[in-house]
Formats: C-alpha cells, sequence, structure tokens
C-alpha cells in the first residue's frame, strides 16, 4: 500500500497531477472538494451546508470533511493505496488522517506539495474560471481561497515535515515533467507499480 498526500494551493495542480498518478501508479483518487461539488450537485443536506463555505472561498468545517473521507477510505478496502487531494487542509484534519491511518495500518508515506508563486495561482484559476463552470472560480473568491490556504492549510505541510514525510516540487512548468518530478519521489520512496 502507498499512500500520498498531493498538496498545494488553488490552481497549484492537484487535481491535474492526480489524473496522471491514476493512471501511472494505479492509485485510488480521494478528493474532498469533487465529492463536496458532487454532494451540492446532488442537492444533499452535506451539499446544502458545504456550498455556504465553499461559495465564500473558506474551508467547510473539519468535522464535515473528517467524517467524509473516513467513509470513503472504509469503502474501498480494495484499493491499492491513495491520494489524497485537497486533504487535510488544516492540522487537525491532518492529525485526524493519522489517527484513522495508524489505527487501519495503512499510514501516510508522503506529502507531495506543489510550489506555485501567487501570481500563477490567480492567472489560472481566473482562466479556468471562464470554462469550469466552478462558482467559486472568479477572482474575489479565488483571492479569499488563497488567503485561506496561507493561513489556516500550508501549516499542514509543517506537520509533515516533522514526521520527515514533506516532499516539495516545483509545481510551475509542463505538466509532464511535474508528474515526472512526482513520480521519481514516489519510485524513490516504494516500488509501486
Ligand atoms: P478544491 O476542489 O480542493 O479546490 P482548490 O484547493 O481550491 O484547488 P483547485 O481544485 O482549484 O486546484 P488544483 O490544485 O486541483 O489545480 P488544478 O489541477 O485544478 O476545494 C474547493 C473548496 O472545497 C474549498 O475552497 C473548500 O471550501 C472546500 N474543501 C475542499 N476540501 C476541503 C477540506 N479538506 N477541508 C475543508 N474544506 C474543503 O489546476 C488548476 C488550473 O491550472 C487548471 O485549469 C489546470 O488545467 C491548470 N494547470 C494545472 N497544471 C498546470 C501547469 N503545470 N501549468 C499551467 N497550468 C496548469
Ligand atoms: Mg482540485
Amino acid at each position: 500500500m502507498f499512500n500520498i498526500i498531493l498538496f498545494g494551493p488553488p490552481g497549484s495542480g492537484k487535481g491535474t497531477q492526480s489524473e496522471l498518478l491514476i493512471n501511472n501508479f494505479g492509485l485510488t483518487h480521494i478528493s474532498t472538494g469533487d465529492v463536496l461539488r458532487s454532494e451540492i450537485e446532488g442537492g444533499t443536506k452535506l451539499g446544502i451546508e458545504a456550498k455556504k463555505y465553499m461559495d465564500d472561498g473558506q474551508l467547510v468545517p473539519d468535522e464535515v470533511v473528517i467524517g467524509m473521507i473516513e467513509e470513503l477510505v472504509r469503502n474501498n478496502k480494495e484499493a491499492k493505496g491513495f491520494i489524497f487531494d485537497g486533504f487535510p487542509r488544516t492540522t487537525a484534519q491532518a492529525a485526524a488522517l493519522d489517527a484513522f491511518l495508524a489505527a487501519n495500518n495503512m499510514p501516510i508515506d508522503v506529502l507531495v506539495s506543489l510550489d506555485v508563486p501567487e501570481e500563477e495561482l490567480k492567472t489560472r484559476l481566473i482562466e479556468r474560471g471562464k470554462v469550469s463552470g466552478r462558482s467559486d472560480d472568479n477572482a474575489e473568491v479565488i483571492l479569499q481561497r488563497i488567503q485561506e490556504y496561507y493561513n489556516k492549510t500550508k501549516a499542514v505541510e509543517d506537520h509533515y515535515a516533522a514526521q520527515s514525510k514533506l516532499a516539495k516540487i516545483e509545481g510551475v512548468g509542463s505538466v509532464e515533467s511535474i508528474a515526472s518530478s512526482i513520480a521519481k519521489v514516489i519510485e524513490r520512496l516504494t516500488p509501486v507499480k
């Protein structure tokens, strides 16, 4: 089993790189953002509650996403490993994930952090907003999401650095070259194929 956290600010390429990792390493992708958006689409109680936060570029409360993640992991017993995309996003989420995974004997192997300058994040997300249909891809909310990242999420890097599990990757360049840097980190840690 190999478990990776794909980490970085909004627009850093977590979703894009996850797609390639699924194909190359056969890992199961869990994106809390994607799950929350499908809850919104389904008009569920959770979705209606989450939408209030997401439309403002705020994080959804910890207990909501922690419960969601645990259920997703439990429902994927056959997985040979997970890519956690957009989770954990607070140190409380990180501590909950560590405890839950430890209890199931499947620790995190590495947190890969995609390093992308703020101006590039804004440019990418404004550009994506023209076609994505995501209600949070507009200039004002993008700024709020980035702010929320620096205020509450960036500290998750330190949490995993303290466990010697932090790998920083340059997140600017071609999608393929970034994917190859991530693949090198994974291959160095374990032969997953
Ligand atoms: P979430 O869906 O996770 O959004 P995000 O973190 O804001 O990140 P994005 O999905 O926008 O960006 P990404 O890093 O995946 O980049 P992508 O590959 O798409 O979260 C949304 C909301 O849900 C949060 O604000 C919060 O409210 C809530 N939420 C989710 N998880 C939560 C949690 N754990 N706790 C609490 N709340 C939570 O790429 C972006 C763009 O750049 C694309 O157009 C792409 O084509 C382009 N691109 C990618 N790579 C490159 C490259 N190398 N060069 C040029 N362009 C590139
Ligand atoms: Mg994403």
